[in-house]
C-alpha cells in the first residue's frame, strides 16, 4: 500500500518529478488555465494536440521543463457528466487506478495528484477523499508473492501526495478511512488468491483469530471445530466437510459498537476454501478457480476488522461456515439426507450444492442465538448467477424492501453494485424434495438456479429482514476495471463497510 498524505498546496508547489490532473470534458478549460500559468505553458494546445477529450481512462502524458527540472505532467480523463448533472464516481475510480499502474510502470516512487472538485461529483469532502484512496489502494495490490523473477513482481509508488484546497481535514478524515477499507478489500483479497492448500479453514479461522486479536476490545471471537459442530446438530456443514482430511471450522466474530441489548446486524460469508463439487465432481475446467468459494467469508472477516477501526455505533456479528468440499471414501453421497441445526433436513442430490449446505446451518445459529434485526449473506453460490448477471453486478435476493434499498443504494455509492433478482413464490416447487423437507438443487423445469438456491437459503432465516448477494461472478477474475487484477476483486468488503457506516 502506498502511503497518501494530503496537502493544502497547489501541486506545483511540491518537489515531485510526476503530476497528475484529472480532467472532466466541462473542467477542461477551468482547470487548464490554472495548471497552464503554473507550469508557465500552453496546456490546452499540448491536449489538444493529443486529441484529449477528458473520457474515462484516456492519459496524455508530457514532458516540461519546470523550474530547471524535466517534470512529467499526465491528465487523465474523468467522463462526461450525465444529462450535465454530475459525474460518475466509477469513472474516477477508474482513472485513478489507470494512472497508478501508468506511473508504477515508471518506477517513479511519488507523484502529486490535484483533487478534482468533491462537488463534480455530488460528494462530501470526505466521500470524495474515501474513493479516491480506496481506488488508488486497490489497485496497488497484487498477488506476487510467489513470483520469483524480479521484474514480474509489483513496483508499487510509495508515497502520494493529494492536493486539495478546500476542506482539507475533511477530505483528510476520508483518505484515513479509505485506508482501513482498502486494507480490508486487499486483505480479503489476499486470502482469497492463496492456494487452496495453503489456506484451509484451520487457517482462515487462525487469520481470523490474529485479526481479531489486533482489537480486543472491539471484537470478540468464537470458533468452533469439527467434532463441536457435529455435536451442535449442524448437519449440513458437517456433510459438506466429511470427505477432506482437513477440519472444518464455524468462525463467530462479535462486533460491539452499541449497548448489549441492540440487536445486530449479521453477515455471513460462504467459507468453502476449495470447491472440487465433492462426488459430484467438476469438470478440470470449472475447478480451476473454485479457491475463490471462500470469498464470501473472506469479506465478511475483511469486514469486521474494518469495523474495529471505524467504531461505527452498531452491533454486528459475522458468521463464516469454513470447510473443503472433496470427494473420498467418508464423503457424502447424491442421496443422503442430512439434518440441519434449525431441525430442518435436506435430500442432497448434488454434493456441488454445497455452499447453501454450509449457509443453511449458519443461518439458522444466527437467526437462534443473535435476534439480529438483518441478516446480509454472501455466498459464491452459483454458476447460474454468474451467468445471468456477468462480472459486473453480484445477484440480489429478498422480500425486505427496507433492507434491499440500503444495499442498493450502499452498492451504487461504493461501486459494487448488485441487481435483484426475483423472490416469487413460484419457484419454491422447485426444491421440493420426496425424501425430506427440501432438495439441495432444484428441478431441471424451474432453470433459474441462482434464484431456486436463494429459495433454499429462505428456509433458514425465519422471520428476520434478509438479502442474499451471490457473489459467483463478481468475486475472481472481473475484466477491465483497472483498480482489479486477474484474481481476486475483495468484493463485499466495501459493499458491507458502507452500508453498516451509514446504517
Ligand atoms: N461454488 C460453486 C458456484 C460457482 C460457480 C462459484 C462458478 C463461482 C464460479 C457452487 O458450489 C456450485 O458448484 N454450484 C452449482 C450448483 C448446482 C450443482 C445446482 C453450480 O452452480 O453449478
Ligand atoms: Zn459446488
Ligand atoms: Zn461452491
Amino acid at each position: 500500500m502506498a502511503t497518501i498524505v494530503v496537502s493544502s498546496k497547489f501541486p506545483i508547489e511540491h518537489a515531485s518529478s510526476c503530476y497528475v490532473f484529472l480532467l472532466s470534458p466541462d473542467s477542461i478549460s477551468s482547470v487548464l488555465s490554472d495548471l497552464g500559468n503554473q507550469l508557465g505553458v500552453d496546456v490546452a494546445t499540448m491536449l489538444s494536440q493529443h486529441d484529449f477529450t477528458g473520457k474515462v481512462r484516456q492519459i496524455v502524458e508530457f514532458a516540461v521543463l519546470h523550474k530547471g527540472r524535466l517534470v512529467r505532467v499526465l491528465c487523465a480523463g474523468l467522463g462526461a457528466s450525465k444529462e450535465k448533472k454530475k459525474l460518475d464516481i466509477e469513472g474516477l475510480r477508474r482513472s485513478l487506478a489507470a494512472v497508478y499502474r501508468k506511473i508504477a510502470g515508471y518506477k517513479i516512487e511519488s507523484f502529486v495528484l490535484c483533487t478534482p472538485d468533491h462537488t463534480l461529483f455530488g460528494l462530501s469532502p470526505y466521500e470524495l477523499g474515501t474513493q479516491m484512496t480506496i481506488a488508488l489502494e486497490m489497485a496497488a495490490y497484487h498477488f506476487d508473492e510467489f513470483i520469483t523473477e524480479a521484474d514480474r513482481k509489483a513496483i508499487h509508488v510509495e508515497d502520494i501526495t493529494i492536493c486539495c484546497q478546500t476542506d482539507v481535514a475533511e477530505f483528510e478524515r476520508g483518505v484515513q478511512d479509505g485506508t482501513v477499507i482498502a486494507q480490508g478489500v486487499n486483505r480479503a483479497r489476499y486470502w482469497i488468491d492463496l492456494p487452496p492448500s495453503l489456506l484451509t479453514p484451520p487457517h482462515l479461522a487462525d487469520k481470523a483469530i490474529e485479526i481479531v486479536n489486533q482489537h480486543p476490545n472491539e471484537l470478540k471471537v468464537t470458533v468452533f471445530n469439527e467434532d463441536e459442530v457435529n455435536k451442535m446438530g449442524m448437519g449440513g456443514l458437517a456433510s459438506v466437510s466429511r470427505g477432506s482430511e482437513v477440519e472444518c471450522r464455524l468462525l463467530i466474530i462479535e462486533y460491539r459498537g452499541a449497548q448489549d441489548n441492540s440487536q445486530p446486524i449479521a453477515i455471513v460469508g460462504k467459507g468453502i476454501t476449495f470447491d472440487s463439487g465433492g462426488l459430484s465432481i467438476k469438470p478440470a475446467l470449472s475447478m480451476e478457480t473454485m479457491k475463490d468459494d471462500m470469498s464470501g467469508a473472506a469479506a465478511v472477516i475483511a469486514t469486521m476488522g474494518v469495523l474495529a477501526i471505524l467504531k461505527p455505533r452498531i452491533n454486528v456479528v459475522a458468521l463464516a461456515p469454513l470447510a473443503e468440499n472433496l470427494p473420498s471414501g467418508k464423503a457424502t453421497k447424491p442421496g443422503d439426507i442430512v439434518r440441519f441445526y434449525n431441525g430442518k433436513t435436506a435430500e442432497v442430490l448434488n454434493t456441488d450444492a454445497e455452499g447453501r449446505l454450509i449457509l443453511a446451518d449458519a443461518l439458522s445459529y444466527a437467526v437462534q442465538h443473535y435476534n439480529p434485526q438483518a441478516i446480509i449473506d454472501l455466498a459464491t453460490l452459483t454458476g447460474a448467477c454468474a451467468h445471468a448477471l456477468g462480472p459486473f453486478f453480484s445477484g440480489l435476493f429478498g422480500e425486505d424492501e427496507a433492507l434491499i434499498n440500503r444495499i442498493k443504494q450502499a452498492g451504487n455509492r461504493c461501486g459494487e453494485r448488485v441487481w435483484q433478482l426475483p423472490m416469487d413464490d413460484d419457484y419454491k416447487g422447485a426444491i421440493r424434495s420426496p425424501v425430506a423437507d427440501i432438495c439441495n438443487i432444484g428441478k431441471s423445469a424451474y432453470k433459474a438456479g441462482a434464484i431456486t438456491a436463494a429459495h433454499f437459503l429462505q428456509h433458514f432465516v425465519g422471520d428476520v429482514p434478509w438479502v442474499h448477494l451471490d457473489i459467483a461472478g463478481t468475486a475472481f477474475d472481473v475484466p477491465d476495471i483497472p483498480y482489479y487484477r486477474p484474481g481476486a476483486t475483495g468484493v463485499g468488503v466495501r459493499l458491507l463497510t458502507d452500508l453498516i457506516m451509514n446504517w
